[in-house]
C-alpha cells in the first residue's frame, strides 16, 4: 500500500524531480529488504541470484547500490559514467508518456564523473565484504566534448574496471551526437581494443573481465552478424539489446510523443525484442558463444518470458519501475515461476531462444508448450 501511494505521488511530479526524490527515499531506507524468488542464472563465471536487473540510467552515480539490491533485483548497472562530470542537456529532458507507458529522455550522459563515482563504488565495496550475490555492471561512455572518445573508454576502465562484475560499452545512446557511429565494426573494434588495453593497464588480473556491448534497436539488422562475429573474436561476453529508440513507428497517444530523444518502455518492447530475435538467429547459425541481456519494455512476467523465449539470459528494466513501483522485480520473478510450473521446466535453458519470431514468442508465452 505504502509503495502504491509513493508511486502515485511520483507520477504527478516532474519526472526528473521524481527521480531525485526516488533516490532520496531509497537512501532513507525506510523499507525492509524484499525477499525474492531465487532464480539463479550463470553466465560463465558470473552467477546472478536472479535474472532481473536494473538498467543503466537509474543509478547513474552509484548512489543507491545496496538499496537496489534490497529491492530484490539480481544486479544493477551503474552509469553511463563519463571520464569528467557532465551536466547533460538542458532541462526539461525527461518526458513521461503516460498513456503509452513510455518515457522519452534526452539526458545526454548527465553524471558525476568517474572519480566521484569511483569513491562511491569503493565505499560500497568496503561495506559489502562477504556478499557477492548482487552483481554490478559499469556502463561507460565518452564525454560529449571529448577530443578523443576512444581514449575516454580506455580511461574509464583503467579507473573503474575493478569495481564492476562486468563492463558495458555504451555505443548506442541517441543523446550524444555521433556516438552510435561506434556501432560500425571498424569503430567498434577500436573501442573494444581500447577497453581491453585499459583493463590490462588497470590490473593484469582484469584481462578476463566480462564485457558487454549495448546496442541500439535502430541498427540495420544486417550488421548484427558482423557485430557478433567481432564480439566472438574479441572475447566480448555479450550484447545488451537494447538502448532506447529514436524511431516513433509505433502509434503513440501521449501529447509528449514529439519530444526529441530516446523512447523506452512499452512502445519499445516489440522493436527491441525483434532485434534480440535476429541476434539469437545469428548466434544459433554461427554457434557463437555469446549471451544476451534483454532490455526494452519489460513490465511483468509475461514480457520477461517473451524475452527469454527470444534468447535472453538476463533482463533489465527501467521504465516499468517508474510506472509499476519498486515491487516490480518481485512480481516479475513470481510470475516467471508460475510460467515455469505451467511449462514444467526447472530452469529456462530448455526454452531459451526457442522463438523465431516476435509473434511466436508471444504465442509460446501465452499458451505454453502443450
Ligand atoms: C531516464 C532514462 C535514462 C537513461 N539513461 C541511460 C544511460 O545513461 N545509459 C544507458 O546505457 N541507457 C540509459 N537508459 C536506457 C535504459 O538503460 C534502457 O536500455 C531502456 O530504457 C530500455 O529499457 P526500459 O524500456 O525497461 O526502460 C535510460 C533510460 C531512461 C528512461
Amino acid at each position: 500500500m505504502i509503495w502504491k501511494n509513493i508511486s502515485k505521488f511520483f507520477s504527478f511530479v516532474n519526472p526528473e524531480i521524481a527521480h531525485t526524490f526516488a533516490i532520496f527515499f531509497l537512501k532513507l531506507r525506510f523499507y525492509s529488504k524484499i525477499k525474492n524468488e531465487n532464480l539463479p542464472v550463470k553466465i560463465k563465471k558470473l552467477l546472478f541470484k536472479n535474472p532481473i536487473g536494473l538498467a543503466a540510467g537509474f543509478d547513474k552515480n552509484a548512489q543507491v547500490i545496496k538499496e537496489i539490491s534490497d529491492l530484490g533485483f539480481g544486479f544493477s548497472e551503474i552509469g553511463t559514467v563519463t571520464p569528467r562530470a557532465q551536466y547533460g542537456n538542458r532541462k526539461p529532458r525527461i518526458f513521461r508518456l503516460k498513456e503509452d507507458k513510455g518515457i522519452i529522455n534526452r539526458n545526454g550522459f548527465n553524471n558525476d564523473g568517474m572519480k566521484k563515482i569511483k569513491e562511491r563504488l569503493q565505499n560500497y565495496k568496503s561495506r559489502i565484504i562477504n556478499d557477492n550475490s548482487f552483481l554490478i555492471g559499469i556502463n561507460i561512455g565518452p564525454n560529449k566534448d571529448s577530443t578523443d572518445r576512444i581514449r575516454d573508454y580506455k580511461l574509464l576502465v583503467q579507473e573503474l574496471g575493478s569495481y564492476g562484475d562486468y563492463i558495458t560499452i555504451n555505443v548506442s545512446s541517441p543523446n550524444t551526437d555521433g556516438l552510435r557511429k561506434f556501432q560500425s565494426v571498424k569503430h567498434l573494434e577500436r573501442v573494444i581494443n581500447a577497453v581491453k588495453e585499459g583493463l590490462l593497464k588497470n590490473n593484469s588480473n582484469l584481462k578476463k573481465k566480462p564485457v558487454f556491448i549495448k546496442i541500439s534497436p535502430d541498427i540495420e539488422v544486417s550488421i548484427i552478424k558482423d557485430i557478433i562475429e567481432l564480439c566472438v573474436n574479441k572475447n566480448v561476453l555479450g550484447l545488451i539489446i537494447s538502448n532506447t529508440t529514436v524511431s516513433r513507428e509505433k502509434i503513440l497517444m501521449s501529447d509528449k510523443k514529439k519530444e526529441v530523444g530516446g523512447l523506452s518502455g512499452l512502445p519499445l518492447f516489440r522493436k527491441s525484442t525483434e532485434i534480440l530475435i535476429e541476434a539469437n538467429k545469428v548466434k544459433k547459425k554461427l554457434k557463437a558463444n555469446i549471451f544476451f541481456i534483454a532490455t526494452g519494455g519489460v513490465q511483468d512476467g509475461f514480457s520477461a518470458y517473451v524475452k527469454i523465449l527470444s534468447g535472453a539470459h538476463l533482463i533489465q528494466l527501467y521504465t516499468s519501475l517508474t510506472y509499476e513501483g519498486p515491487l516490480i522485480s518481485k512480481r516479475i520473478l513470481s510470475e516467471l515461476k508460475t510460467y515455469m510450473i505451467r511449462d514444467r521446466i526447472k530452469n529456462f535453458d530448455k526454452v531459451r531462444g526457442m522463438a523465431s519470431s516476435f509473434e511466436e514468442a508471444l504465442t509460446l508465452a501465452k499458451k505454453g508448450f502443450d
